[in-house]
Formats: C-alpha cells, sequence, structure tokens
C-alpha cells in the first residue's frame, strides 16, 4: 500500500488500526444473521453481507471507544449492532426506492422479492436489539433506540416531502439528519459512552458523528447525479427516476423560470418523464451551477465534523476522523 492510497482512503487505515476488532465484529455479524428455521433469512444476508460495503459506522464505533481509552470488550457488539441496523435499513430501503443495485449487486427486492427483504430486515432490527443488550448498558440501548426510531421518521418524512416542491433545504436537511446522520452519530456517541467518556467528549462525537452523516449523504446525493456506477455500486440518475428532490434540484427549483418550473413540476410532483429528462434537469442544474454550491456545502459540513472533534485529546484515531470527514467529500471533486 502506498502512502498516497493511506493518504486518499482514511478508512482503509482506520481498518488496518482496528484489524483485530473488526474481525471480530464481522465474526459476530455472521454468527447473528444466520437463522436455523428460516432458510431464506441467511440467503439473503448473506448475499448483502457477502457484498462487503465499506463498515464505517461499525468503524466509527470501535474507533470512538478507543480514542476514549477503552479496553473492554462490548464496543465490539455495539459496532455490530450499528452495523445491524445500516443492514435493515438498506434492505428496507431498496424496497421503497424500488432500487435494482446495491454494493454492485443485484438488490435483494430484486433477485427475492419485496416481502424477503422487509421481513429480513425486520428480523435484523431486531437481532441488533439483541446484541445491543448484552452490553447491559442503558444508555447505549436509549441512544441506538433513538437512533433507530430517528431513521424511519427521516425514510417517512421522505416519503412526502421527496416530490414536493416546496421542500426547501431545512426540510431537507431534517431528511438527511434523519435517514442517515441518526445512525453516524448514535455510532460516535456509543463508543464514547460505552467507554465512560466525560460529557464533553461524547458531546463532541455525537457532533462529529451528525456533521460527517450530513456531508455523507449530501455527497451520496451528488454522486446519484455525478457520479460512476462502477465506483458507487449503485445507478446514476435514480434520485430523478424516483421523482427524489435532494439538494443539487432543491437549488435549481429554488431559482426557476416558470419553463423550469412547469418541467420540475411534470418530472418530480406529477413524475411524467420520458427519454431526454435526465439530461434535461442535467442541463438546468448545470445553469444555476447547483452540484458545484452543493459541494460545498458537503465540504461545510465536513467542516464541522473536523472541528467538533477538535476538543478530543490528540490522538492518532483523532486525526484519521478528521482524514476521513476529509475523505467522504475528496470523492467528490
Ligand atoms: C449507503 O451507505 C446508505 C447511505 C446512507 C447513503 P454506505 O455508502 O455507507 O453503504 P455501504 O455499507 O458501504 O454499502
Ligand atoms: C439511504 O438513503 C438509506 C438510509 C439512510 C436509510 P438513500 O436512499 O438516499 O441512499 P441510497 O442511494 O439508496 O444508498
Ligand atoms: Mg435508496
Ligand atoms: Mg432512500
Amino acid at each position: 500500500m502506498s502512502l498516497d492510497d493511506a493518504a486518499t482512503k482514511p478508512h482503509e487505515a482506520l481498518a488496518r488500526l482496528l484489524q483485530q476488532e473488526l474481525a471480530a465484529v464481522n465474526g459476530l455479524i455472521q454468527e447473528r444473521m444466520a437463522s436455523q428455521h428460516a432458510p431464506r433469512i441467511p440467503e439473503v444476508t448473506a448475499h448483502l453481507v457477502g457484498a462487503g460495503g465499506k463498515r464505517l459506522r461499525p468503524m466509527l464505533t470501535l474507533a470512538a471507544a478507543r480514542l476514549c481509552g477503552y479496553d473492554g470488550p462490548y464496543h465490539v457488539h455495539l459496532a455490530a449492532t450499528v452495523e445491524f441496523i445500516h443492514t435493515a435499513t438498506l434492505l428496507h430501503d431498496d424496497v421503497v426506492d424500488e432500487s435494482r443495485q446495491r454494493r454492485g449487486r443485484p438488490t435483494a427486492n430484486l433477485l427475492w422479492d419485496n416481502k424477503s427483504s422487509v421481513l429480513v430486515g425486520d428480523y435484523l432490527f431486531s437481532r441488533s436489539f439483541q446484541l445491543m443488550t448484552e452490553t447491559g448498558n442503558i444508555d447505549v440501548l436509549r441512544i441506538l433506540s433513538n437512533a433507530s426510531a430517528t431513521i424511519a421518521e427521516g425514510e417517512v418524512l421522505q416519503l412526502t416531502a421527496a416530490t414536493d416542491l416546496r421542500t426547501d433545504e431545512s426540510i431537507y436537511l431534517q431528511v438527511v439528519r434523519g435517514k442517515t446522520a441518526a445512525l453516524f452519530s448514535a455510532a460516535t456517541e456509543v463508543g464514547g459512552v460505552i467507554a465512560g467518556a466525560d460529557p464533553a467528549h461524547v458531546q463532541a462525537l455525537f457532533d462529529y458523528g451528525d456533521a460527517l452523516g450530513i456531508a455523507f449523504q449530501i455527497a451520496d446525493d451528488l454522486l446519484d447525479y455525478q457520479g460512476d456506477s462502477k465506483t458507487t455500486g449503485k445507478n446514476v440518475g435514480d434520485d430523478f427516476r424516483e421523482r427524489k428532490l435532494t439538494l443539487p434540484v432543491i437549488k435549481a427549483v429554488a431559482q426557476a423560470t416558470g419553463d423550469e418550473r412547469a418541467f420540475w413540476v411534470r418530472t418530480i410532483e406529477k413524475g411524467k418523464q420520458a427519454d431526454g429528462d435526465l439530461d434535461r434537469a442535467l442541463a438546468i442544474m448545470d445553469k444555476y451551477d447547483t452540484l458545484r454550491a452543493t459541494r460545498a456545502d458537503a465540504m461545510a459540513w465536513a467542516d464541522k465534523a473536523k472541528t467538533a472533534i477538535a476538543t478530543l485529546p490528540e490522538h492518532e484515531i483523532r486525526t484519521l476522523l478528521g482524514d476521513i470527514a476529509d475523505y467522504v467529500v475528496a470523492r467528490l471533486a
């Protein structure tokens, strides 16, 4: 691994540093995603878990715990809990979004059916709750169960907000904070809590996760329009086809001429799309330079994440967390 790679992929550097604990997390995931009674469960979970994923959220939990000097065993349970919650939400999200590709593979809803994705997602949610109770720590139960409710709330809010042209940047932020940032902030917060860190440090970890999660989702929404499906493992233009108002479009709607507004009403609000509409949407966004403005917003959130952890003690892991904040937006350059 060259220095250059280490500099551009900090989550891989963090994975190396946390190698042993991450192996324990993966072992626990393998063990708990199984089911002796319903063969469909291991089929679906093996398909999705076997496709990998960055394991970013569980790494954040392990990193936060280690940064706060934790030397017990339960950060591994918490990290696995966080990845189970993430995996369950992906199964449900791909049904809701009618997505066909995830982690570079066909989605479970495409390979099996919606019923399997919904029920296996429920199973994984339940398994995540079992795992977190094993820590015996009521504070982490509270944080992670609150996060689960907030994620669901964010996804449901998006159902109505996403096709409504009145959705502005503040509602978008509320959706993103719920559906994505809530799990990032819970992931970092529980790492600090299980380590018994002082409240100011726990707050700093929460703030870091919150801002990182927002930067991450804004970046994801931008990549939906300017990404390469080979590297994202998802299809380009999905959000537009799904009639999902995300930040680049919200910024274009806010400046739209009469004609452009009619275009957004037809394609997003009414969902009447024809060949060439994605290109027209991209041309309008280009006219107002909204992809660049969206990138700038993502970068500002990444900076907030870095500022939040500046109050934590100096540590190799703190540096890597700062690099991760840079990295989630660097892939947009
Ligand atoms: C995908 O998250 C869901 C979003 C919040 C955009 P990741 O990009 O972290 O997914 P995996 O786990 O690496 O596949
Ligand atoms: C990700 O949301 C799923 C959750 C955060 C629950 P999106 O629908 O925006 O993300 P992708 O593009 O499918 O990964
Ligand atoms: Mg989706
Ligand atoms: Mg979605």
